[in-house]
């Protein structure tokens, strides 16, 4: 199967976080799957996608957006790249749900914070997870020979929803480093990003703060901060 044409599942996607990362993708020519726990709103949130590029590009090219909508679960069974995009307050029962259709050799990428909003606390606030971030939540829940790779918290959701280019990084974490190498490539297919290395899954952990304190940022100053990393070598974002 070519690069593109191997299906990217965005679970969760009917949110803004994973519509703003299938719209990327999907824009660079990735085939998309949304996944949602309703089949019917996964295809609507695909049709909303595919027609926002399709009012960008008929002048042009056509519409060739390959962009599909599932319930999660047949979302999982349809792809072996997964992007998880739901409330932390979700992930856990969500996995343990999707767990029989997830397959050895599979990518999970997390994007979960897990905010105390989700319990009544502040969005500027993350909760305390016992394994150490939501990430690494994930990594415990999912069968044997599936790679957990966290990613993208630190991207606004509505930036990605936009047009313009991101001007972030993204830090990759993960302890098997083929899946944290293939998500690098994936985050840099976002105009504007570039993909960092950021070591080991425990290393989520600090991503996940990074998002709460971004978040009382973009309350303070009313806008959508992202992060920059300064004083690497070029080499250093592959
Ligand atoms: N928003 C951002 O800027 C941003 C940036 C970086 C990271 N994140 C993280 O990415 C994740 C998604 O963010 P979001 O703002 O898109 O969240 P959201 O809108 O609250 O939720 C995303 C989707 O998750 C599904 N969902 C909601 N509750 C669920 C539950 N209990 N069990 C299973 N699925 C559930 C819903 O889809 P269905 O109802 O269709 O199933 C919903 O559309 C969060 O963990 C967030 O912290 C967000």
């Amino acid at each position: 199967m070519s690069e593109a044409s191997r299906p990217i599942a965005v679970l969760g996607g009917t949110g803004p976080a994973g519509m703003g990362i299938a719209l990327r993708w999907a824009r660079a020519g990735e085939t998309i799957i949304i996944g949602s726990r309703d089949a019917q709103r996964a295809q609507d949130a695909a049709d909303k996608i595919a027609d926002q590029i399709a009012n960008q590009v008929k002048e042009k090219t056509g519409n060739h957006t390959r962009i599909s909508g599932m319930e999660n679960s047949a979302a999982c069974a349809a792809a072996d790249i997964l992007v998880l995009t739901v409330p932390f307050e979700g992930q856990g029962a969500l996995l343990k749900q999707l767990k029989p259709a997830l397959r050895p050799g599979s990518i999970l990428i997390d994007a979960t914070v897990a905010l105390a909003a989700g319990v009544g606390g502040r969005a500027s606030r993350t909760l305390g997870v016992w394994q150490g971030s939501a990430a690494q939540q994930a990594a415990e829940l999912v069968p044997k020979g599936v790679s957990v790779v966290a990613a993208f918290h630190n991207l606004s959701a509505d930036l990605l929803n936009g047009d313009e280019d991101l001007d972030c990084d993204v830090i990759v974490c993960s302890d098997d480093a083929s899946a944290a190498h293939l998500t690098r490539s994936l985050a840099a297919k976002i105009p504007g990003v570039r993909a960092i290395d950021g070591g080991k899954l425990e290393n989520a952990r600090i991503l996940e703060q990074i998002t709460a304190l971004l978040i009382g940022l973009n309350i303070r100053h009313k806008g959508h901060g992202g992060i920059r990393i300064t004083g690497l070598p070029p080499q250093a974002y592959d």
